[in-house]
């Protein structure tokens, strides 16, 4: 048996397999990316990503393997993103990390989507100084979370309706600048002006998140103005989205004992956040860890690595038999 394990990720539009050690060393990490088939259609579409799925992942994990040079058997364990995400791409990853788990007498363990992102920061190299306050802004997800050890995370708060990727999205698709519309909406806010005050939902409320409001006023105000400047709007709605997201970091920091801020996602991709992040960490005197962004977008390498989390806690590993893969209980 190899000290391996084979990772696998179909949440969403990525169909993704990847080989990891112990260590966090990464041996194979193969994407085989959607966009080209989602981007017709401003946005995720849910039917043609599980076929899509199915048309690649067989390659996509005989590629994984090939790069690693280890056999099936030889795998120490199989770890599959079981939620959140898209059902019916999520069943074609489960289903076949089943088929492979009892085939090869490998023990397959079903992994949260979430955790993985909340550990992808320590892939290649331990980056993570812990206490660590972990921001992941994806474009399904937005949490705050606090990790004392790779095993020990408490989630302070989610977004209660939209992620702000995809508050980015919209905004985009509202400013004719296509799919994804994040990187565009970042680029032409950095040529305008913050003018319009938009709404910064639940500022000052804990750590919980909404971004669906603030994404209604940009389209009101796309709509009523007579002649909107595209690039206020979208460097008023980066400003208000930025304001929340490092406010509620900066509370976060400022009431614990952090060691580190540790940003996720492919917003993180933003070079304003970038830039806003910075000036806080150096402010409050943490660490600011921001790992290089293959690790940060979704990819299946964080949800191997965060399978050896579950090995160590579990181990040894449950029998394939015993293994129980619900989708409901991630
Ligand atoms: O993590 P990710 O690749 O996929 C999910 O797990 O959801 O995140 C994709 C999101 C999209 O909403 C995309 O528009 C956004 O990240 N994004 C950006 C930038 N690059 C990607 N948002 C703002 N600025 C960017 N430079
Ligand atoms: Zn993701």
């Amino acid at each position: 048996m190899s000290g391996l394990i084979l990772g696998i990720e179909s949440s969403c539009d990525d169909t993704a397999a990847a080989v990891v050690d112990a260590h966090g060393r990464v041996l194979a990490s193969v994407i085989a990316s959607q966009t080209d088939i989602h981007a017709a259609h401003g946005g995720v579409y849910p039917e043609l990503a599980s076929r899509a799925h199915v048309q690649s992942i067989v390659r996509t994990v005989d590629r994984a393997l090939a790069d690693a040079d280890v056999k099936g058997p030889d795998l120490r364990a199989i770890g599959v993103t079981r939620g959140p995400g898209l059902i019916g791409s999520l069943l074609v990853g489960l289903n076949t990390a089943q088929g492979l788990g009892l085939g090869w007498g490998v023990p397959v363990i079903g992994i949260n989507h979430l955790r993985g992102h909340l550990r992808s920061a320590d892939l290649e190299e331990a980056r993570v100084r812990y206490p660590a306050l972990v921001l992941l802004v994806s474009g399904g997800h937005t949490m705050l979370a606090r990790m004392t050890s790779p095993r020990d995370i408490a989630v302070l708060g989610r977004t209660r309706d939209d992620s702000v990727g995809e508050a980015y999205d919209k905004v985009g698709r509202m400013l004719g600048l296509g799919y994804p519309g994040g990187p565009a909406v970042d680029r032409l806010a950095a040529t305008g002006q913050a003018t319009i005050a938009f709404p910064r939902p639940l500022l000052n409320e804990g750590f919980e998140f909404s971004f669906s409001g603030l994404k209604s006023s940009v389209a009101r105000a796309v709509a009523q103005a007579r002649a909107p400047d595209y690039a206020d709007v979208a460097a008023s709605f980066v400003a208000a989205c930025l304001d929340v997201l490092m406010t509620k970091c900066r509370r976060a920091l400022d009431g614990g004992d952090y060691a580190s801020l540790v940003i996720v996602g492919g917003v993180a991709a933003s070079k304003q956040l970038r830039e806003r992040a910075g000036a806080l960490c150096e402010d409050v005197g943490v660490a600011l860890c921001l790992p290089p962004l293959r690790w940060s977008t979704d990819n299946a390498a964080m949800i191997a690595l965060a399978t050896w989390d579950y090995l160590a806690l579990d181990a040894p590993p449950k029998p394939v038999a015993q293994t129980r893969l619900a989708i409901g209980d991630y």
